[in-house]
């Protein structure tokens, strides 16, 4: 499936909600939800992770390192990403939008261009894609002990889960929020 169909094929998606909502209630749902959902599971798979190389022995530990880095690299930019969300993007969102209901120009002049910092975060949002991926090809072409398998298979279940609700969190964040906030700062 292209990147397109799935943009197309979101059913998880309030999209006619959101396109009108507020953008203070769109960043709210979106941390609430969705960024609260994303830190309650990576530490649990972090521990899926450890548990699988402690079951692995040593022969197992060598061979899960790929994984054990992949998943450690993608769980440090995950979290990054979230703080540059919530403390420096969502709060200028939120600086602008109460501007502009003032009725005052919603331009932030000592910051530049919100598109900035959004191109940023459009770019981390490839970036975790990408590091998904990598780990579903990687856990597709493994073959360990059955007790591995297990932990990997429970842990596989959790990343499907995972990435399917990020699709709906970037999607709304890509697609509905940030370009409001383009619109908005045109306006
Ligand atoms: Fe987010
Ligand atoms: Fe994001």
């Amino acid at each position: 499936m292209s990147e397109r169909q799935e943009k197309a094929v979101l059913p998880g998606v309030e999209t006619a909600r959101w396109r009108a909502s507020g953008l203070d209630d769109l960043i709210e749902h979106i941390t609430s939800r969705h960024h609260a959902y994303i830190r309650s599971e990576l530490p649990w798979m972090e521990r899926a992770i450890a548990g699988a190389v402690e079951a692995g022995g040593r022969a197992g530990a060598d061979a899960l390192v790929p994984l054990s880095r992949s998943f450690r690299f993608f769980k440090r930019e995950l979290e990054l990403h979230l703080r540059k969300e919530e403390e420096i993007l969502f709060p200028l969102i939120q600086q602008m939008e109460s501007l502009a209901s003032s009725g005052h120009n919603p331009l932030l002049h000592s910051f530049g261009s919100i598109a900035n910092p959004i191109g940023i975060l459009e770019e981390d949002h490839r970036g975790e894609r990408h590091q998904i991926r990598r780990m579903f090809d990687w856990l597709g072409n493994y073959h360990g002990s059955p007790p591995v398998a297990r932990i990997l298979g429970s842990f596989t279940d959790r990343l499907r889960a995972l990435d399917a609700d990020m699709r709906v969190h970037v999607h709304l964040e890509d697609e509905i929020l940030f370009p409001r906030v383009r619109l908005l700062e045109e306006s």
